[in-house]
């Protein structure tokens, strides 16, 4: 489990957008059949995605569908804010229809509602809250906000049943970079954390500059299937000894000087190997903050989480140095590592048995921490 046996049926609307129906493999019972099942419809709109799911007792996905604006925004280099938001008004009752529809129930059989409140784009978080506003006032059915990235953690238990806390997990997308500790379900210590540029925005600007497009990460990981990763020497930012904290500007910087240098001199520049240097020179710097927050906390176990954990090289390198230090390695399929309304069901889920319910004044936060309940900050030595 948690690899890349996905069953995903894919179809495109007239306008562009892909919709799809992700069917999680693996073993579903997650309770005994003594004890109450609780199902939760999530809804996720953070970005360029409107998502809708149904998950029972927190890691079983009984559907997940996902509308995909990709297509929309690549026209424009990046997420257009506007049009995601207006998207999102269009698509998001035909997910929710179909992720109930999917999952074989309706409304009367649902719990409470997830959603994601923040972070993101404002506009876009909006239609999802109040979509989840509405079904909760409508139906008299529970609303539990989720945080995004607490969302992308929770992304490993769906596939990883036997999967508790404590473990160590890397959250790298395209807004966030995170070394979080999982002290307990719900319970998150940030321990690292990006200085400038996430991960994810790396990828993204390193591609445009390159020529590849949007979106940047996937197009930089098979450009790089076919590059020398050794070709070039790019920095490797430490931010200090003390710290796990992550700096992405200064590579990117490094990327675009590389390129306006060999334009002025008339060189040719070879795409793949600079996509292969510059991903080796993030993976590097992902793989040993992690290996090192495991060390020094005692963590038996590592997670990943977020659209760059669908990197094959940052996969396989942390499963190397995993398997050599004998730590577990988590990694969810791609399609639950970037953006999916599953993972908001999971974190959800865990949300709502501790009580964590919202009222109708539940906004969406775009700038929300991760942790914000019990939020603490620590560096390297101060666990
Ligand atoms: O988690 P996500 O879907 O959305 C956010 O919450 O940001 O992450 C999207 C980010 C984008 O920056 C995208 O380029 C990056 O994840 N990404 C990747 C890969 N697939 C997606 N980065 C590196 N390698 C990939 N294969
Ligand atoms: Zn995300």
């Amino acid at each position: 489990m948690g690899n890349n046996n996905e069953n995903i049926q894919r179809r495109t609307d007239e306008d562009g957008v892909i919709f799809m129906s992700v069917k999680t493999e693996g073993e579903n019972q997650t309770k005994s059949s003594d004890e109450k099942d609780i199902t939760i419809l999530a809804i996720e709109s953070s970005c360029d995605e409107t998502a809708a799911a149904v998950v029972r007792n927190g890691r079983e996905v009984l559907s997940n569908i996902i509308s995909s604006q990709i297509a929309l925004h690549t026209i424009y280099g990046g997420v257009v804010p506007e049009i995601a938001s207006r998207k999102h008004v269009e698509k998001i009752n035909g997910c929710v229809r179909a992720a109930l529809s999917e999952a074989g129930c309706t409304l009367e059989d649902i719990d409470a509602i997830a959603v994601t409140y923040g972070p993101g784009l404002v506009g876009a978080l909006l239609v999802g809250v109040s979509e989840a506003k509405a079904l909760s006032f409508a139906t008299g059915k529970p609303l539990v906000g989720v945080h995004h990235i607490e969302g992308h953690i929770c992304a490993n238990y769906i596939e990883y049943k036997e999967l508790e806390p404590p473990f160590m997990c890397l959250v790298a997308s395209g807004g966030h970079s995170h070394l979080v500790y999982v002290k307990d379900y719900g319970v998150y210590d940030i321990i690292g954390q990006t200085r400038d540029d996430a991960a994810g925005e790396a990828f993204d600007k390193v591609a445009r500059a390159i020529g590849l497009g949007y979106p940047g990460g996937p197009k930089v990981d098979a450009a790089a299937k076919q590059g020398d990763p050794d070709a070039i020497s790019f920095p490797r930012a430490k931010t200090s000894e003390k710290s796990y904290d992550f700096s992405f500007s200064g590579l990117k910087s490094a990327v675009l000087n590389f390129l306006n240098q060999a334009e002025m001199k008339g060189e040719e520049v070879n795409k793949n190997d600079v996509a292969a240097s510059f991903q080796k020179a993030v993976v590097d710097v992902l793989t040993e903050h992690t290996m090192e927050a495991a060390k020094e906390y005692g963590c038996k176990k590592i997670a990943i989480a977020g659209g760059v954990a669908s990197n094959t090289s940052l996969r396989e390198r942390l499963q190397s140095e995993c398997e050599k230090q004998g730590i577990a390695f988590y990694r969810p399929s791609p399609v639950l590592c970037t953006d999916n309304a599953a993972m908001i069901g999971a974190a959800g889920y865990y949300e709502f048995l501790k009580g964590n319910t919202m009222g109708m004044d539940l906004n969406a936060v775009p700038n929300l921490p991760l942790g914000d309940r019990e939020r603490r900050y620590h560096g390297r030595s101060s666990k």
